[in-house]
């Protein structure tokens, strides 16, 4: 019997469950599920992630304590899981007792290992917010190919890597307010120190899927590990820093720590000792996450653990992101399915078996195509496994199941020596294989059923034996495969339990057919899925506002009857207003008229034109503007523009931006298609656009 620890990442306490991330918690449930299946003690445990300024800034928007807003957070995140069938052991938070008192212990191995070591950081302040930005709060345009709106960390059009300082035109999301730069010591941690223990770690071919290894190699490992940043000053909602007060650990810091606090948790509730899963050669350490946070958890965790003292995870599995249709998830598009909404309109089973049967070991992204989704739950699932019972069961309510098992032609006996394989391909998270293997199962038991016709059987008493043992083979064939199925599907597997008197709990029930027992009368296991319900929850999950949620609206306004502008394209859906302002932060913006008086390409950037504009009594601003790739310089010369003259200079490469050009554009953040804001007949260089 192995001792398995089992992890999935720890689901941050800013927001809802959402179909994306269930595919890593129901893939983690699924090898949980399989390995107490055969016999193995696996434990299972998971937290919410609490700690930080997006939860610090969400609960201060909600106008309640952090405290109060991660207890709420919890529970819906506990009921959204509860509901798809995904149980864990232990069910923590980052934000515990256990939780710090193990960060001290770790803190302390690392501060004696001497990897700490402390430096200021020049890092982005928000004067409106009074707190320092992380990466993700700062937007700004991209210093390298001018693409607007760009996230503070790395640019999503031109990849290229970047500090938050570095953007032009930088604002805070928050606030809206412009950034300024602010020192404060913070404490690093010299992973360079570890570098041969990763080295040999992440590429012993053990631990890791082999395409995450060569990417460590590739990304990281060929060159000095860079120090981490893990203090963050106040105001943080964290845990302080013991021996540097006003200091907190970066969330990055203890959330892998709650890993170890959830089972010590565990541990308490069960008389179980934490030393014997955390710090024991045979207990097994697995990790379920997804691919965006590989570096966290393939070199940072296990530096930390091997300087504390902990065992090194026996393997982390990583899992690719999930795309709807062919394309990643989209509020506008309604596809970025909060777990509540789905339960609305969907039978929970559907959503573990379809993510079951595309689920690989491979780090790949996984596609939930509408239409395979309806085809492989109504074909396979309803079709082909659950019809095995709904057109047997009810022959042999009377009667029970044979006393012996009768000839099947192999059929049994078959099916229960693929269970290795189907083992193997369950034990290496290769779901898809295992599913596909099952699913082949039922393809040979259902023509048997059909051949026998036990529907025409019943019409003759002389064949009432017959009948038997036809219902008697199609219904251990169902539970044989109900049992290889059971870690995806458990709701069916208790269904199955109940119908044949006989609860399926191990694995090696697929190896022995059952005999001589009642069958309960035969109740509803599953329905097929319809299309319009998928397409329901779809509609459901676009923000109001959308162009559909309009349309459903009975009290949507046109524009004159008769002459109705039907503009098409979803700009508006792809991206929504955003909040609300006053008329004075309006006239905060100084828009003024001007005319482009030169234009010149900047060779070395992608993107940027470089314009002189005039805005009249003989003031003129020269511009970068980010238009390269939709206008030559010549068109723009003597054209109107209106332009945000008071937005304050920015120091760029190529010169000093004196303001903005303004520019309409798709959503997003595609540049190449702009088109600049111009103004009627009659306008001036210097009018004021109010
Ligand atoms: O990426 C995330 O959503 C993090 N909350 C995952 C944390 S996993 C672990 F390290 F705690
Ligand atoms: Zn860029």
């Amino acid at each position: 019997m192995r001792r398995i620890l089992v992890t999935s990442a720890l689901p941050y306490a800013n927001g809802d469950i959402h179909i994306g991330h269930l595919v890593e918690y129901i893939q983690t449930d699924i090898w949980v599920r399989f390995q107490n299946l055969v016999g193995n003690r696996c434990v299972y445990v998971c937290a919410d992630d609490t700690h930080g300024t997006a939860v610090m800034i969400s609960a201060g928007k909600a106008g309640v304590s952090e405290s109060k807003f991660i207890a709420e957070m919890q529970r819906a995140h506990e009921r959204d899981f509860a509901a798809f069938d995904i149980k864990f052991d232990n069910y923590g938070s980052t934000n515990s007792r256990e939780n710090r008192a193990l960060c001290e212990r770790f803190w302390k191995s690392i501060r004696a290992a001497g990897l700490v070591r402390e430096r200021d950081v020049e890092q982005l302040y928000d004067p409106e917010a009074k707190t320092f930005l992380p990466d993700r709060f700062v937007r700004g345009t991209c210093p390298k190919c001018g693409s607007v709106d760009e996230p503070g960390d790395n640019c999503s059009k031109c990849g290229h890597h970047y500090s938050p300082s570095e953007l032009i035109h930088p604002r805070s999301t928050l606030s809206g307010a412009t950034p300024v730069l602010r020192n404060a010591p913070h404490l690093f941690i010299e992973l360079e120190q570890l570098h041969d223990f990763l080295d040999e770690w992440t590429q012993s071919g053990k631990h890791l899927q082999p395409e995450i290894a060569n990417y460590l190699k590739g990304h990281f490992l060929g060159e000095p590990l860079r120090d981490w940043d893990i203090s963050r000053p106040a105001p943080y909602f964290g845990f302080e820093i013991p021996d540097s007060p006003g200091n907190y650990w970066y969330v990055w810091f203890d959330a892998p720590i709650g890993y170890i606090a959830s089972t010590h948790q565990w541990c308490e509730r069960n008389g179980e000792k934490l030393d014997d899963w955390w710090r024991s050669e045979d207990c097994e350490i697995h990790h379920f996450i997804g691919k965006d946070i590989t570096y966290f958890h393939t070199l940072f965790w296990p530096g930390m653990l091997k300087t504390a003292g902990f065992t090194l995870p026996t393997q982390v599995h990583i899992h690719g992101f999930l795309t709807v249709d062919g394309e990643k998830m989209s509020k506008s598009k309604g596809t970025f399915v909060a777990a509540k909404t789905y339960l609305k309109h969907l039978d929970p089973t559907y959503l573990r078996y379809f993510y079951a049967s595309k689920l690989s070991s491979r780090v790949e992204d996984l596609d939930l195509a509408v239409d395979e989704f309806v085809a492989k739950v109504n074909t396979d699932l309803v079709n082909k496994v659950v019809n095995l019972a709904s057109r047997t069961a009810k022959f042999v309510e009377a009667t029970g199941l044979s006393a012996t098992y009768p000839d099947d032609g192999g059929l049994f006996a078959d099916a229960a020596q693929l269970g290795d394989e189907i083992r193997e391909a369950y034990d290496a998270t290769d779901y898809s294989r295992a599913v596909r293997l099952i699913v082949g199962l039922a393809d040979r038991a259902n023509p048997y059923v059909e051949e026998r016709k036990p529907w025409e059987l019943r019409k003759d008493p002389k064949k009432a034996r017959e009948l038997q043992d036809v219902c008697t083979v199609a219904l251990n064939l169902f539970r044989q495969i109900v049992v290889y199925l059971s870690p995806v599907l458990p709701r069916l597997a208790e269904q199955a339990g109940e119908l044949l008197n006989d609860p399926i709990k191990l694995w090696n029930q697929s190896q022995k057919p059952l005999v001589g027992t009642k069958v309960n009368k035969f109740t509803h296991m599953l329905r097929r899925v319809e299309e319009k319900d998928v397409h329901a929850m779809i509609e459901e999950s676009k923000p109001a506002g959308s162009p559909a949620a309009e349309a459903a609206s009975p009290g949507a306004e046109s524009i004159g009857a008769g002459a109705q502008w039907n503009d098409s394209g979803d700009a508006l859906a792809a991206e929504p207003l955003v909040p609300e302002c006053t008329i004075e932060d309006f006239a905060k913006v100084d828009l003024r008229v001007a005319r482009v008086i030169a234009a010149e390409d900047v060779p070395e950037a992608k993107k940027l034109l470089k314009l002189t504009l005039s805005l009249g009594g003989g003031t003129t601003k020269n511009v970068f503007a980010g238009i390269k790739e939709s206008y030559e310089p010549e068109q723009l010369v003597g054209r109107l523009v209106v332009c945000v003259a008071n937005l304050a200079p920015r120091k760029m490469k190529f010169g000093v931006s004196e303001g903005m050009v303004t520019a309409a554009g798709p959503p997003g953040k595609d540049t190449k298609e702009v088109f600049i804001v111009t103004v009627a007949e009659g306008a001036v260089p210097g009018h004021r656009v109010h």
